[in-house]
């Protein structure tokens, strides 16, 4: 069954070969979904006859947003927390044990039905891919609990056992680095497709991540990393040396981090929903993009650091504030994302790919910056299916 989606005002394809600059920009188009792919993407006077038409009646369209770092599979609630940020405390990753408490607290129903609840808000705001993480359960039981609730619902699932030393290792911590390594990895292996750690002062140093990375990377899994986010790390060029596809914050660099990046194949992931809520500085994107590096952008939704789900909102933050154009921050929260998780099959509307897409109530993909905090996603499709 075909469907053209026709008289779209601007459509965002990221395929240069397709239109107008590093967006592949064409203007008064139509795109043709078949099944769950896409089919045909062109002008609207040129577009192919199909079984349905629809008219997005001057609307802009762009593919899915891909939201490749998120914390989902969680119970509880932090607001407290929250409150005393903006009463002027600093954040610190030692909030992390208070939803480890809940989450391990909580039936997999309750975190099923969160995790859902969640990927509902981000559907709601465009996101068409999201990858999401384990690391608030820290026990073998309940990290794999947490993958497997997770892998029942994206395919993006990353092992992220390393998020802080368990409480029970707080004496230990080469105890719990053998165990994320040894019995945990085993049982969780199996259920995600990439392996994380929070390469930071309080968490893992850069021995032990290394450590971790490998040993997931010996079971099959790809290395992504927290890096550089509160300070300065060996984290990026550690994500640099080991290949990973992907180092996530970004926030603290040297030229020597910004140098690695550009010149391996990591891609930058810069989450400005923690800033936001944190307070903290934000990450240099325009020094990232003038360096050559790619960069991804997403929402790193979390109760902790960063409780947004909401791409449109990180693309106005990066914008705003990181030295973002709109039309790199809508990239890096497509292709970008894609590029992050290593897809070429989505975020992006070519003959082929998936047919993840969004249309906007307004005439361009510029208005995500420009009308900050207003809904514009006004319909969406999933896999070539109307989801919104
Ligand atoms: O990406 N930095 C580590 N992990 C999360 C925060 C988790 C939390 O505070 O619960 C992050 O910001
Ligand atoms: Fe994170």
């Amino acid at each position: 069954m075909s469907t053209a989606i026709i008289n779209i005002s601007s459509l965002v394809t990221n395929d240069p070969s397709l239109g107008e600059g590093p967006l592949g920009l064409i203007q008064d188009a139509a795109v043709v979904i078949d099944d769950d792919r896409i089919a045909w993407v062109g002008g609207t006077s040129k577009a192919p006859a199909t079984d349905n038409a629809v008219d997005a009646g001057g609307r802009a369209a762009l593919p899915g947003f891909v939201d490749s770092h998120s914390h989902l599979v969680f119970a509880g609630d932090r607001t407290a927390e929250f409150n005393a940020r903006m009463s002027g405390q600093s954040y610190s990753a030692g909030g992390i044990r208070t939803t480890v408490a809940a989450t391990r607290a909580a039936t997999d129903e309750e975190l099923e039905a969160n995790l859902l609840r969640y990927l509902r808000e981000g559907l709601r705001q465009g996101t068409t891919t999201l990858e999401t993480k384990s690391g608030y359960g820290l026990t073998t039981r309940d990290e794999a609990r947490a993958l497997r609730i997770a892998a029942a619902h994206t395919e993006e699932v990353t092992y992220l056992g390393a998020h802080i030393v368990a409480p029970e290792f707080a004496d230990d911590p080469a105890g719990y680095v053998e165990l994320v390594t040894g019995g945990m990895l085993d049982a969780c292996a199996p259920h995600a497709r990439w392996v994380d750690v929070f390469c930071e002062k309080g968490a893992f140093d850069g021995d032990q991540a290394r450590t971790i990375l490998e040993a997931g990377r010996a079971r099959g899994l790809t290395p992504r990393v927290h890096a550089n986010q509160l300070g300065h790390g060996p984290g990026v060029q550690l994500a640099v040396e080991l290949g990973a596809a992907s180092a996530d914050h970004c926030t603290h660099l040297t030229d020597a981090d910004v140098d690695a990046l550009a010149q391996g194949g990591t891609v930058a992931t810069l989450l400005p929903g923690a800033e936001f809520s944190t307070r903290a500085q934000w990450p240099d994107a325009r020094r990232l993009l003038d360096a050559g590096v790619t960069v991804a952008l997403s929402t790193d939704c979390n109760p902790g650091s960063s409780f947004t789900s909401s791409v449109p909102f990180c693309i106005a933050l990066a914008v705003r504030d990181m030295g973002m154009t709109p039309d790199e921050a809508v990239w890096s929260a497509t292709a970008g994302g894609a590029a992050a998780l290593r897809r070429s099959d989505i975020g992006r509307l070519a003959p082929g790919t998936r047919a993840d897409l969004l249309l906007l109530d307004a005439p361009s993909h510029v208005h995500l910056a420009y009308r900050p905090g207003v809904p514009l996603v006004s319909a969406v499709w999933q896999r070539g299916v109307r989801a919104l």
